[in-house]
């Protein structure tokens, strides 16, 4: 498959993750649109406004219009909303596209730190690739702060980056994306139901950044 450069790519979701990858895509040359829920409303808080004159190459848009004819769409919504944006966007805009996944399935509802809400034999990876079957789901980039995702040098040492999804030529357009932004090594674990290892990781990732007092931790899988 051959995907021309630059990719139009829709980022969903207007959060750290949301800004901090549509910025870091936009100045890579890319064509970005950060999707929202209602982009006057989004375009009036302070937060997004400061970051928005810093990127004015983004363009903001609804979830759907954002998505419209986007060679990559990234869900950068909170877990317990994905499938919902998704469905604002529709399963025929997200027919063929590469659906990168960076959602982590949080439910906060009984206090910090979060359960997961799915979890085992199942995964949010999975579910989206389950409703949505026309997308080639990628799930990556969960494992570390939004800062990292898109720097991943900040860490001063190789950290590892990690592709779940069962269409290859997905993946081979998700780690030219990391790659450019950075991640020098992407492990590609195989279909979409390992992303259930990925999202799992959640709750020793919350434990490992309140024991250093920092989100700024990353894995580095060392091997031979
Ligand atoms: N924060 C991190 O460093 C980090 C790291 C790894 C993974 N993640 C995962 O990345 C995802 C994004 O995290 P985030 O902290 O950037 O953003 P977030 O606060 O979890 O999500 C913000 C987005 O959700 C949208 N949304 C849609 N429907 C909503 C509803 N009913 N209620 C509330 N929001 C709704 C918001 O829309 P509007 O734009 O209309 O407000 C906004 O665009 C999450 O799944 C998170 O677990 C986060």
């Amino acid at each position: 498959m051959t995907i021309a450069t630059p990719l139009v790519i829709a980022v969903l979701g207007t959060g750290p993750v949301g800004r901090a990858l549509a910025g870091r895509l936009g100045s890579l040359g890319h064509d970005v649109r950060l999707g929202t829920r209602d982009p006057a409303a989004t375009g009036r808080r302070e937060e997004h406004r400061t970051w928005h004159e810093e990127h004015a190459e983004v363009t903001v848009a609804t979830f759907a219009e954002a998505a419209t004819d986007a060679d990559v769409v990234v869900n950068a919504c909170g877990g317990e909303v994905t499938l919902e944006v998704l469905d604002q966007v529709g399963a025929e805009l997200l027919d063929g596209v590469v659906l990168v996944d960076v959602s982590n399935p949080l439910d906060f509802s009984a206090g910090f730190p979060p359960r997961l809400s799915v979890c085992n034999d199942d995964s949010l990876g999975e579910q989206v690739q389950h409703a949505f079957p026309g997308a080639r789901v990628v799930k990556t980039l969960n494992t570390m702060n939004s800062a990292v995702m898109v720097d991943p040098a900040r860490l001063g040492a190789s950290a590892s980056v990690f592709v779940s999804g069962d269409d290859p030529d997905a993946k081979a357009v998700v780690a030219r994306l990391l790659r450019e932004m950075g991640h020098d090594d992407v492990i590609d674990l195989g279909g979409i139901t390992s992303a259930r290892g990925v999202e799992m990781f959640l709750p020793l990732w919350l434990r490992l950044a309140g024991a250093l007092g920092s989100s700024e931790v990353g894995i580095a899988v060392v091997r031979p």
